[in-house]
């Protein structure tokens, strides 16, 4: 029976890549996407002529909170089963404390950690028959503290604590771990000073996608690990 997983934010950047990897493993995909349909098209298209009817995409935005049930039943009718769940979809911004609002609170929570508590409660059923797997991507920076990033470091600090609560819950049929990238793409916005970064990180050279998708496939294959963060991020959070 050829294994399912669900990819959120799958279209582009490092969740194509895990797409990508997960293809190579011999897995269907359902490929999750909020704005990058073209993106998302145009993945399936490439990687269903390397094997036929391997690819679905599903459109779906964290943030309607009243139709994660749907979501999730409509990624079981793409092929009938879902085995691994890789929660990766995030928006990602600076809320400086006195220009916060209400607006960002709800995007960064939904995106980051609300929604992928609600996609497990969803989709537990149908993992744990097939003892699945889940992986969360958090952020390898969190622990440090990121100036000016207050919101969005309390949602990926609270998607590690529900990484490590609910490997406690879901076990022993679900494993459940995370990866924290450093710096791998960085933002598009031109915000960041790439010689500055890379004199930060011990191994002298920013990430890319395959030392992340490589770490989350390293994950779902080890049947021994739940419950782990693992800072893929060249020794960077060490210092
Ligand atoms: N890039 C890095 O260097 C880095 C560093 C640390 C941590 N990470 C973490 O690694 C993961 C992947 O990073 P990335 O840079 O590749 O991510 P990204 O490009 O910033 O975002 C991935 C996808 O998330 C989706 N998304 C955002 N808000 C959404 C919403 N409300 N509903 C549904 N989907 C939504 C978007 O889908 P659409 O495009 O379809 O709208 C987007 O393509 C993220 O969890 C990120 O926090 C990355």
């Amino acid at each position: 029976m050829t294994k399912v997983v669900l990819v959120t934010g799958g279209a582009k950047r490092i969740g194509k890549s895990i797409c990508k990897k997960f293809h190579e493993n011999e897995f269907s995909i359902v490929c999750h996407y909020n704005s990058s349909e073209d993106e998302a098209i145009k993945l399936k298209e490439s990687l269903n002529s390397i094997r036929k009817d391997s690819v679905e995409v599903v459109q779906f935005d964290l943030n309607d909170i009243n139709k994660y049930r749907s979501f999730c039943e409509s990624v079981i009718e793409k092929f009938g089963r879902i085995d691994v769940l890789i929660n990766n979809a995030s928006s990602f911004y600076s809320t400086p404390i006195l220009e916060s609002s209400q607006d960002a609170w709800d995007d960064l929570i939904n995106s980051n950690v609300k929604g992928p508590h609600e996609i497990i409660k969803n989709l537990k059923k149908n993992l744990k028959e097939n003892l699945g797997v889940i992986i969360n991507l958090s952020d390898a920076m969190i622990i440090r503290g990121m100036k000016d990033y207050s919101i969005y470091s309390i949602a990926k600090g609270g998607l590690e604590t529900l990484t490590k609560s609910l490997a406690k819950e879901l076990a022993p049929e679900i494993r459940v771990n995370a990866v924290a990238p450093g710096a791998i793409l960085l933002p598009t916005d031109g915000s960041s000073n790439e010689e500055k970064l890379i004199s930060t990180i011990p191994l002298g050279r920013i990430g890319n996608e395959e030392d992340i998708s490589s770490a989350v496939f390293h994950l779902y294959k080890n049947e021994y690990i739940t419950g782990q963060i693992l800072r893929v991020d060249g020794g960077r959070s060490l210092n």
